[in-house]
């Protein structure tokens, strides 16, 4: 029996998402002889029923392309912004499942789509899913598509940023993506050698960093390359923000965190402005953003985008759904999408990469 098989991509776009687009589908064609369509737009196109037909030639010459042939979008089933109001479009999306006659519905994303895709399964629905985000930051699996990618793009900038903080005796802050989590600061840093990290998950003292920097001027070494993950923030307004969200309840309490997280948004320009008064040094603010998820997938990427792709084939064919497709070293493991929703991968305090960051003399700012 031929098996249909949808597909879609949800959430912030991440390089690595055609290769697992064409490796679900061309393993899915060739092995299995399955049928295959695309939902535009994540969950939005599943609403609106707005599909693509992914057959050989559509499935060709994707693999090296950035974002996401099927385009994306941060709706959600059970919010869908329609006019001024959001509203639960869940059975519009089931309805559409069932028009194609799917067997499953393949679900690309992070953290977000991984709830939004358990959603549609309590509806009814087969699910799979697959990770994908450059923050790393999904739970149960050993690594996302996505993230080598801006791994690269990140180390890199602080790579060119060395050369002109050196040349002007700068202090050049660079913030990096990574929303809640500090992986792509973490790894970008040690990667590129930054001489100061801050993650989230490790709240910095700002004159703790300003001394790390002093002691490099005295050691002789006039610049300093501080990279911030976009979410670290200073102790003082972590205690600040764990005490709001603990009462985050009444209107007054919850205008308060949202004013707390406007803080934490502006706390690298903060940070340097800070130490440039704290240590007299010139300091000058890089954010990186978007480009990090742009562009051509690296070929780490590709290769582990491509293998969780044919492995979800593989597991529609033996009639495993409500998986997510985790990475375990060098093969994938379904794992049961209850383990994976509501969960977030940080950086555990005694990684082997913040000791490694530590052991080299890089500031983290505690
Ligand atoms: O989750 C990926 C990510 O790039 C985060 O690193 C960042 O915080 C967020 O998405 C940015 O989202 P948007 O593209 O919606 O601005």
């Amino acid at each position: 029996m031929t098996q249909y098989i949808g597909v879609l991509t949800a959430g912030g776009d991440s390089p690595g998402l055609n290769a697992a687009i064409r490796g679900v589908g061309k393993t899915g064609m060739n092995a299995y002889g399955m049928q295959i369509i695309g939902f535009r737009d994540g969950f939005r196109g599943l609403m609106e029923n707005r599909t693509v037909t992914l057959n050989a030639s559509a499935l060709s010459g994707i693999l090296t392309i950035g974002g996401t042939i099927l385009g994306t979008s941060r709706d959600k089933p059970q919010k869908m912004p329609i006019g001024n109001k959001t509203i639960d479009m869940t059975d519009v999306m089931v309805e559409t499942y069932h028009k194609h006659h799917l067997d499953v519905l393949v679900c690309l994303g992070g953290g977000g789509t991984q709830k939004n895709a358990f959603h549609l399964m309590q509806n009814g629905l087969n699910i799979i899913t697959m990770p994908k985000t450059i923050d790393n930051d999904v739970a149960m699996t050993d690594a996302t598509f996505g993230y080598d990618t801006a791994l690269t793009i990140a180390t890199e900038a602080i790579d060119r940023l060395h050369s002109t903080a050196h040349s002007h005796h700068r202090i050049i802050v660079v913030e990096v993506m990574g929303h809640n989590t500090g992986w792509l600061a973490l790894g970008a840093g040690i990667a590129g050698g930054a001489d100061v990290i801050l993650i989230p998950e490790i709240p910095y003292n700002v004159e703790k960093v300003a001394e790390s920097i002093r002691q490099r001027v005295r050691d002789g070494k006039g610049f300093s390359i501080v990279a911030v993950s976009e979410g670290a923030m200073p102790q003082e307004l972590n205690e600040r923000i764990q005490v709001a969200s603990k009462d985050s309840k009444s209107k007054k309490a919850k205008a308060e965190l949202e004013a707390l997280e406007a803080e934490r948004l502006t706390s690298t320009q903060t940070l340097t402005q800070q130490l440039e008064a704290l240590t007299g040094l010139e300091s000058r603010v890089t954010i990186l953003g978007h480009v990090q998820r742009g562009g051509i997938p690296s070929p780490a990427d590709r290769l582990l985008a491509t293998r969780l792709g044919a492995a979800c084939a593989r597991y529609i064919h033996e009639g495993i759904f409500g998986v997510m497709v985790a990475a375990r070293g060098d093969s994938t493991e379904p794992v049961p999408l209850e383990q994976v929703v509501g969960k977030r991968k940080t950086v555990p305090l005694d990684h082997p990469w913040v000791e490694t960051a530590r052991n080299l003399g890089i500031s983290l700012g505690d």
